[in-house]
């Protein structure tokens, strides 16, 4: 059987412009989509490049233990030494704010402060250690779930009894220092093949307490709309940075990803009013705004499917020599 990439995932729409880009350059692959179907090799995974494009939100989409079954997928491959990008380390950050919040830390990469609840009582008692404006967001999120930002205590106290609570599907809420930016931007710096592709920056002005692009209030949006994990709305709302400058931090972040088997990712963080930088979320599930792309050079998802076909090739190259 032919060499291919195997993209696995659970969200066939977030996969067009990949099949797109493969197509293009004659990348032979074939998708597992692991929210609808079993992998049916019983003994020995065909050969490949396996890419990993599990997301954390994929219970929103009807696909409640896609991550789960992802997780057994790549323990699989791993075993028998495939090579997978982003593997099953990554997986385990993808779906955990916690194990992220603690790598980066490893890293030397500051958080916000963040205290993670297992039921309501810890909800409400944990938001007496906060004597400034906090958010929460969901342990296993995507897509600003759970996002909502709290003045004091008393906002949240009736925002967790009322029926718009809604606990993180693992059941990890977590409460967080809300960043007060100025301007009100975020940055998502994005990696492929390891290494630092561009910088984006989003103006997240309007409803910043929630997702930039998920807000709850206008949830009939129509998904299509939507360009990924964290949703990036219509217009002009990301810019790809010029001349970026931020080279200690991008440095951290490589090593970071390197050491946690995380080659593919978009990394957001948030500057305070004083230029102190808080990293908050890692996706290894990324995707691309295509307005802001049309003004630059480099494209994420052209670069990915170039990645994706030099793996192959090594793989091919290595087994001819072999
Ligand atoms: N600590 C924070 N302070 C201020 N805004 C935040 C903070 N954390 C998240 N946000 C805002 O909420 C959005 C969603 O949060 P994020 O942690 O990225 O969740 P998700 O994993 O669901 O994308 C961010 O893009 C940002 O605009
Ligand atoms: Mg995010």
């Amino acid at each position: 059987m032919k060499n291919k990439i195997y993209i696995i995932h659970e969200n066939d729409e977030w996969v067009e412009p990949l099949r797109r880009e493969l197509k293009d350059i004659n990348a032979s692959f074939e998708e597992w989509h692991l929210g609808k179907r079993n992998v049916d090799y019983l003994d020995k995974p065909p050969q490949g490049i396996f890419y990993n494009r599990m997301s954390a939100s994929s219970h929103t989409r009807g696909h409640r233990y896609a991550p789960e079954y992802t997780a057994v997928v790549l323990n699989w491959l791993e075993k028998n030494n495939r090579r997978v990008i982003n593997n099953s380390r990554a997986l385990s950050l993808e779906i955990s704010k916690s194990l992220q919040y603690k790598e980066l830390e490893n890293f030397g990469i500051k958080t916000p402060r963040t205290i993670y609840c297992s039921n309501k009582e810890s909800i409400l008692k944990s938001a007496n250690s906060f004597n400034k404006p906090f958010i929460t967001k969901h342990n296993r999120g995507g897509k600003g779930l759970g996002v909502k930002l709290f003045n004091n205590k008393k906002e949240l106290d009736s925002h967790v009894s009322s029926k718009d609570f809604e606990l993180s599907i693992d059941g990890i809420t977590l409460l967080q220092e809300y960043i007060d930016a100025n301007p009100k931007v975020i940055h998502r710096v994005e990696f492929v093949n390891s290494k630092f592709l561009y910088t984006v920056e989003v103006d997240a002005s309007e409803g910043f307490e929630l997702c930039p692009a998920c807000p709850e209030d206008q949830i009939d949006v129509p998904e299509t709309q939507f360009f990924g994990e964290y949703c990036p709305t219509i217009g002009n709302k990301f810019r790809i940075m010029k001349n970026y400058k931020r080279s200690s931090l991008v440095a951290k972040y490589e090593k970071f990803i390197s050491k946690n088997g995380i080659e593919i990712a978009g990394i957001e963080y948030i500057a305070d009013k004083k230029g102190e930088i808080y990293t908050y979320d890692v996706n290894t599930n990324t995707n691309y705004n295509s307005q802001a792309e049309n003004n630059s050079e480099i494209k994420g998802m052209k670069s990915i499917a170039n990645f994706l076909k030099e793996e192959l090739l090594l793989l091919s190259n290595i087994k001819v020599v072999a």
